[in-house]
């Protein structure tokens, strides 16, 4: 398949598009770049591979983009909560208004096929619950909420679209673009330069999943016949994956050794949820990676040398200022 792949230099989309040319489709990445290109350059010579330059809140750089295309993988999106806090005007047009652009530049298209990248954080807290794709979402944020209200533009869209909501859990483990602003590998990472585990809070859950198993999914619904996936809402991950954040902080002391654990209580985040996964279980996603492997993976990425300072501006996500579209 011939798959236009939006944000495709991140944290995600940089494993993403190794995968999918190594299952034989051909890749095209727009991105506008805002952590560089270092992430991808290495696949510019792959004849299967080609990189556009452009925002997705243009419709001229979605709409040249769009040639030739059979499928979208919609990964594009001020990514986080403090970055959407710091970023609001470009965090409705990038997650939501863009969002909406692209499924109608995709539909008159006729490119049917259509992968949009969610989150579990819609469900806000569960208390305790376990949520499937059918519970109330409580989203807590400006990230969550545009991401939820993408979803029902989406899923709205009529006849002759298929959108795909995929509610990612919190991912985690080595890509090529590296985020330290997500759980496991800022804990990873505090834990081999510092020497300490800190854990905020405690008993908050969480579901985690390897960007390499996520990849995986990725390309499992994009393969999928239609009348198994398309308007659906698949939360992805697995269910042995449901973590309090506290074991988690508890295993990576572990598997790094020599590690000081410290707890302090969790002012900021009051997201806590358990996820249900039977649905895609049932299509036939299983987890590859366990938390051990992701932890593993992150660390021989730090003893690699390829990050030396894991607090660079490069790896997390809040500390960048989006303008938004001129009005
Ligand atoms: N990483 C996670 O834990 C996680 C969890 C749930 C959902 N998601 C979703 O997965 C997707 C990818 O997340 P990620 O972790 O790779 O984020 P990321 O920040 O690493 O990557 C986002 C990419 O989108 C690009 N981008 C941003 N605005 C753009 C625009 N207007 N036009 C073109 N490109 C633009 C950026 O340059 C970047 O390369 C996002 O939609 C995110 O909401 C991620």
């Amino acid at each position: 398949m011939k798959v236009l792949l939006t944000g495709g230099a991140g944290y995600l989309g940089s494993t993403l598009a190794r995968h999918l040319l190594e299952r034989g489709h051909y890749v095209r990445v727009l991105d506008r770049l805002i952590f560089g290109d270092e992430s991808i350059s290495a696949l510019f010579s792959n004849p299967r591979f080609q990189f556009v330059k452009g925002d997705i809140r243009h419709v001229e750089d979605i709409t040249s983009a769009m040639k030739d295309v059979d499928a979208v993988i919609d990964l594009a999106a001020i990514v986080g909560v403090p970055a959407c806090e710091r970023n609001g005007d470009a965090s409705i047009e990038t997650n939501y208004w863009a969002t909406r652009l692209l499924a109608q530049v995709a539909k008159s298209n006729g490119v049917r096929r259509f992968l949009f990248a969610s989150t579990c954080s819609v469900y806000g807290e569960s208390e305790g619950m376990t949520v499937t794709e059918s519970s109330p979402t409580q989203p807590l944020s400006l990230y969550a909420k545009t991401k939820l209200e993408s979803e029902q533009a989406l899923l709205g869209v009529p006849n002759g679209f298929e959108p795909v909501v995929m509610r990612l859990s919190t991912l985690c483990g080595p890509s090529f673009r590296m985020r330290f602003d997500l759980v496991l590998n800022v804990m990873t990472a505090t834990a081999y330069f510092d020497h300490e585990v800190r854990v905020f809070g405690g008993n908050q859950w969480r579901p985690l999943l390897d960007v390499r198993d996520a990849s995986r999914a990725f390309s499992m619904i994009l393969e999928a016949d239609s009348g198994l996936v398309s308007h659906s809402i698949i939360n992805v991950g697995s269910d042995d994956h449901n973590i309090t954040i506290g074991h988690l902080g508890e295993l990576v002391a572990k598997q790094l050794g020599d590690v000081k654990l410290t707890w302090a209580p969790n002012r900021d985040d009051s997201r806590s949820y358990r996820v249900d996964f039977g649905k895609i279980h049932e299509i036939g996603f299983d987890t590859q990676l366990s938390f051990v492997k992701s932890i593993r993976g992150v660390k021989e990425l730090l003893q690699d040398g390829v990050v030396t300072d894991y607090k660079d501006l490069k790896y997390n996500n809040s500390g960048w200022v989006i303008p938004s579209m001129p009005a």
